[in-house]
C-alpha cells in the first residue's frame, strides 16, 4: 500500500481535461494550456479542485497524444513547457492540483527510441522494446509490428498498431527473445520512466493518470511482476517526491494499491458492471427502472473488501474513451445520477462538458484514432457566441465538429439556470465537501440493492457520522426495509421520503442524503 497518501485526496474532485476540446485561444482550431488557465476560475466554481489532463506531449497523434514521441516536451499545439508550468501554478493559486496522463506502457512508431531499436546494430534502444529475435517469430498474443526495420525481428504492439510496448521484461520468461523484468534492458526502461515523472514532478505536476498501468510486465496473468514494478517506482516517489498522487488506470484495486497507487479507476470494459449503471440498454439510471445496479454493487463489494475497504475506487462520470452519459442518460436522471457518482467513496471524476449535458455527437468520422470515441471528444460548449465559444477559427477547422443542434447545452445557459445540471451538481458537490462521510475515505455499507428494483440505498460513515444515500431513478415510487432514524436530510432531489413501520418510500425520480442515526 501506498506509503505516502496526499491529503488533499481525500476530498479531490476532479475535472478531467481533453486538451484539444477544451478552450482554443489562439483560433487554430485546437485547445491550448492558455485556454485551460483561462477556464480555472470556471472549473473552481463548479467545485473541482483537481485535474487529469489528458496527454499533452509531442506525439504524432495517431491516439489522440496516446501515442508519445518526446516524453519531455508538450506538443507545440498547447503551447510550450513553461506555459504548462504556469498552469501548474495558476492551479495551486487556486488550491487546485494536476494530474498528467503518464504513457508508461508504449510510444509512438515516431518516438526515437523506436527508431533506434529498429536498426540492426546493437545500440542503447535495442532493448527498449518488446521484440522478438526473428521477423518470422510473432510474440504470442500480443499483436506486432513487423517487416519495417532493418532489425531481424517483430516488435510487440500494447494497443493501436502503431504504440510498440515498452520493455519492462517478462514476469517468467520462457523464449531466448523474452527478458526478465531484471535484465539491463526493462531495467533501463524502468529507470527512464522515473526521469520522466521526475521531469513533471520538479515543475510542478502533483501526479500522474497512468495509461494502461496494470498490464506493463508481460505474461504476468497475476501481476505480481507489474506490481513489484510499482512498488519500485513508489519507493522512488517516497524518496524523491513523498507527496506526488498515483491514481491508476487498471481497474483491480487490490492490485494497484498493493503497488503503491492511491486510486484505481472503475472502468467501463471488463468485469466491473459500470455499463449496467449508464451506457446499455436498460441502464439504472434511467427513469424506466427497468435496469439492474445489483451485479454492480455484487462487483464493487468484492473490490471493496480485496482493497481492505480503503474506498479508493474513482467512478467517472465518463471519459475520453466511452460515450457520452448523456447518450444514454436524459434530463432529471442525469442530476441523479450524479447525486450518486458524487456520494461514492474515492474521487469522484467529471469529464468535461458531462457537467452541463454534453451530447455524444453521432455520425462523425474518426479523428485522431478516436473512431467511435471520437462522438465523446467534441469542442466544449461555452456560450452562444461562434463555435458555441470554444474557438474563432472558421468552423471547418475545428479539431472535431461540434454538436450544432439549435439546443445544444452551453455552460453560459445552464449557469444562467438555477434548476441545470450545472447548479445540481455545483451543489452536490458542496454538500459532498461540508460531510466528511461523503467523501473520498468514508465507508460504505450497501443498504438495499436488489435485482432489477430500485431504489440503490447506501450509507457513508466516517466516526460518528452517518449518511444515508438513497436514489431512486424510476418514474415510480419505491420502497425498502430501513431501520435508521432520520436526523437531517441534506440533500433531496425530487419528492421527499416517507418513514412507516421500518419502511421508507421515496418518491419517483428522486435522491436523498440523510443524516441518520
Ligand atoms: C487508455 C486510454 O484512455 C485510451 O484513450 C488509449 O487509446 C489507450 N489507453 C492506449 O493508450
Ligand atoms: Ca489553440
Amino acid at each position: 500500500m501506498a506509503t505516502n497518501q496526499p491529503k488533499w485526496l481525500d476530498n479531490a474532485i476532479f475535472y478531467e481535461i481533453y486538451p484539444q476540446s477544451f478552450n482554443d485561444t489562439n483560433a487554430d482550431g485546437i485547445g491550448d494550456f492558455q485556454g485551460i488557465i483561462e477556464k480555472l476560475d470556471y472549473i473552481r466554481e463548479l467545485g473541482c479542485n483537481a485535474l487529469w489532463i489528458n496527454p499533452c506531449f509531442a506525439s504524432p497523434f495517431g491516439d489522440a497524444g496516446y501515442d508519445v514521441s518526446d516524453y519531455y516536451s508538450v506538443a507545440p499545439r498547447y503551447g510550450t513547457n513553461d506555459d504548462l508550468k504556469r498552469l501548474f501554478e495558476e492551479c495551486h493559486l487556486r488550491d487546485m492540483h494536476v494530474l498528467l496522463d503518464l504513457v508508461p506502457g508504449h510510444t509512438s512508431v515516431e518516438h526515437k527510441w523506436f527508431k533506434e531499436s529498429m536498426k540492426a546494430e546493437r545500440n542503447p534502444y535495442t532493448d527498449r522494446y518488446v521484440w522478438t529475435d526473428s521477423i518470422w517469430e510473432e510474440p504470442q498474443g500480443m499483436g506486432c509490428i513487423r517487416g519495417i526495420s532493418d532489425r531481424d525481428g517483430s516488435c510487440a504492439v500494447n494497443f493501436f498498431s502503431h504504440q510498440p510496448a515498452l520493455n519492462y521484461g517478462f514476469y517468467k520468461p520462457e523464449l531466448p527473445w523474452q527478458q526478465s523484468m531484471d535484465a539491463e534492458g526493462p531495467k533501463a526502461t524502468l529507470e527512464e520512466l522515473k526521469n520522466i515523472m521526475r521531469f513533471w514532478l520538479s515543475m510542478g505536476c502533483d501526479g500522474f493518470r497512468v495509461d494502461m498501468a496494470g498490464s506493463l510486465v508481460k505474461h504476468d496473468e497475476d501481476g505480481k511482476g507489474t506490481i513489484r514494478l510499482w512498488q519500485n517506482v513508489r519507493a522512488f516517489l517516497d524518496e524523491e517526491f513523498p507527496s506526488a498522487a498515483m491514481v491508476s488506470e487498471w481497474g483491480e484495486p487490490d492490485k494497484s494499491l498493493q503497488g503503491g497507487f492511491h486510486m484505481d479507476f472503475l472502468l467501463h470494459f471488463g468485469p466491473s458492471h459500470y455499463n449496467d449503471l449508464f451506457r446499455c440498454e436498460e441502464p439504472f439510471f434511467s427513469s424506466r427502472g427497468k435496469g439492474d445496479a445489483s451485479e454492480f454493487v455484487k462487483k464493487y463489494l468484492e473490490n471493496y473488501e480485496k482493497s481492505e475497504r480503503k474506498g479508493l475506487i474513482c467512478i467517472p462520470s465518463g471519459n475520453h474513451d466511452m460515450d457520452r452519459l448523456a447518450r444514454s442518460i436524459h434530463g432529471d436522471n442525469l442530476k441523479i445520477a450524479f447525486a450518486f457518482l458524487l456520494s461514492m467513496p474515492g474521487a469522484p471524476f467529471i469529464y468535461y462538458g458531462d457537467e452541463i449535458g454534453m451530447r455524444y455527437v453521432e455520425g462523425l468520422v474518426s479523428v485522431e484514432g478516436g473512431y467511435s470515441r471520437t462522438g465523446s471528444r467534441s469542442p466544449m460548449q461555452w456560450d452562444d457566441s461562434v463555435n458555441a465559444g470554444f474557438s474563432t477559427a472558421p468552423a471547418e477547422k475545428l479539431y472535431i465538429p461540434q454538436d450544432n443542434s439549435k439546443d445544444r447545452p452551453t455552460a453560459e445557459k445552464q449557469m444562467a439556470d438555477a434548476d441545470s445540471l450545472y447548479h445540481e451538481i455545483r451543489k452536490l458537490i458542496g454538500v459532498r465537501q461540508s460531510n466528511k462521510a461523503l467523501q473520498s475515505k468514508g465507508e460504505i455499507q450497501f443498504v438495499y440493492a436488489e435485482k432489477n428494483a430500485c431504489p440503490l440505498a447506501y450509507l457513508r460513515h466516517e466516526g460518528e457520522e452517518k449518511i444515508l444515500v438513497v436514489i431512486n431513478p424510476a418514474a415510480r415510487e419505491a420502497e425498502f426495509a430501513c431501520d435508521f432514524e432520520p436526523v437531517e436530510t441534506i440533500y433531496r432531489f425530487g419528492g421527499d421520503m416517507k418513514l412507516q413501520q421500518g419502511k421508507m418510500t421515496v418518491a419517483p425520480q428522486s435522491a436523498l442524503f440523510i443524516k441518520v442515526k
